[in-house]
């Protein structure tokens, strides 16, 4: 293997050191799984073969009761595809992207060519040392202004990728966004399929599994995963849920919707590189996001939250964004087990 064990320790010189296509192929892919996904589930498979990678949908890792088509696994996957063309052009490797390559194979969501060596940008090593600190930030953020020029870029670089991000300005859509986050959660959490479900992606950081979500982010220490995933299974915690989401969205320095064109699996893809570029983006200007997409999830609330938006894209992902502090990564899965030579 010519990377490390846990994906985190990968070393910005690894790919130069590579004597082979199969070698450039698992570095590419440790970068690649550093990109965050739905609880953290992991949903990706990666083939390689020559010169040419596959990127997979692994339904196994799928989310059926808050995401039952599959859009969030999509958006993940897109994530790693996003963090994987970020770190190549960071490194110097030309890549060529083909999405959805094949209609009568729908997990197939990208094919990936090595393509030549390109001369590696002058900030290389702070795009690199970007993916590696990123981290999803559950706690509040300080009430403070942000850098527009920080907002501007993030804007941009969602647009390269093909989504938009629609930034809620005004108190009354930030009011009414937190107030569909609260309902939102409140619907959720009294679902015990729902709460099972989440349960079941709450484990300590130091699981053998090395996926899903410590117990830190439902509000319990790590050591207390187990409790904190059973309380969840037993309870519906949703008012208190409801309370805390909707104080995080009002009090949240910027709120953005990113969305797409369209709602199809291709708009998902595009959603997920768009959001490795905008995370990517924040990150650099010391910026972190979270998530509280809670009423895209609900079906009958999505509509609710396009309608507030005023316009017909299709509402994906709903982000706040603020300066947080230094957070130990979650965990990933190494590498050989992600990805096959075919
Ligand atoms: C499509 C998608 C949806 C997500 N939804 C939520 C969410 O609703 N609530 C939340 O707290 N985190 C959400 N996350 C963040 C993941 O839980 C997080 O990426 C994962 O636990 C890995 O942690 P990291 O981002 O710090 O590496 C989402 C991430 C993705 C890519």
């Amino acid at each position: 293997m010519a990377v490390p064990d846990d994906p985190w320790d990968i070393a910005p010189e690894a790919l130069s050191a590579c004597r082979s296509d199969a070698e450039r192929w698992q570095v590419l892919c440790a970068w690649a799984v550093l990109a965050p996904s739905s609880h953290n589930s992991q949903p990706w498979l990666f083939r390689a073969r020559g010169r040419q990678l596959e990127l997979l949908a692994d339904r196994r890792r799928a989310l059926p009761v808050v995401d039952p088509a599959g859009r969030e696994l999509v958006i993940s996957c897109g994530a790693a595809l996003g963090v994987m063309l970020i770190a190549a052009r960071a490194l110097g490797q030309g890549l060529e992207v083909a999405p959805l390559p094949d209609p009568a194979q729908p997990d197939l969501l990208a094919r990936l060519s090595l393509g030549p060596a390109l001369p590696p940008p002058a900030d290389a090593a702070q795009i690199l040392a970007a993916i590696k600190a990123r981290r999803t930030t559950r706690r509040p953020f300080p009430a403070e202004a942000l850098p527009m020029d920080a907002l501007f870029a993030a804007d941009d670089a969602a647009l390269a990728a093909g989504a938009t991000l629609r930034w809620l300005i005004t108190p009354r859509d930030r009011y009414l966004a937190a107030e569909l986050i609260a309902e939102a959660d409140r619907i959720q959490m009294a679902d015990p399929a729902f709460r099972a479900e989440l349960a079941h992606w709450v484990r300590s950081r130091h699981a053998p599994s090395r996926d899903g979500m410590s117990g830190e982010a439902v509000g319990v220490p790590d050591i207390l995963s187990a409790l904190g995933a059973l309380a969840i299974r037993s309870f519906d915690l949703g008012a208190g849920q409801a309370a805390r989401d909707q104080a995080l969205a009002e009090g949240s320095p910027a709120l953005a919707v990113l969305t797409t064109p369209g709602d199809a699996a291709a708009d998902w893809l595009a959603a997920g590189r768009a959001l490795a570029e905008v995370l990517i983006t924040l990150q650099r200007a010391g910026l972190t996001a979270s998530y509280l997409n809670q009423p895209i999830e609900v079906p009958g609330l999505r509509p609710r939250l396009a309608a507030m938006l005023g316009s017909e894209e299709a509402p994906q992902l709903l982000l706040r964004v603020g300066r947080g502090p230094a957070l130990p990564p979650t965990p990933r899965r190494p590498v050989a087990e992600v990805l096959e030579h075919a």
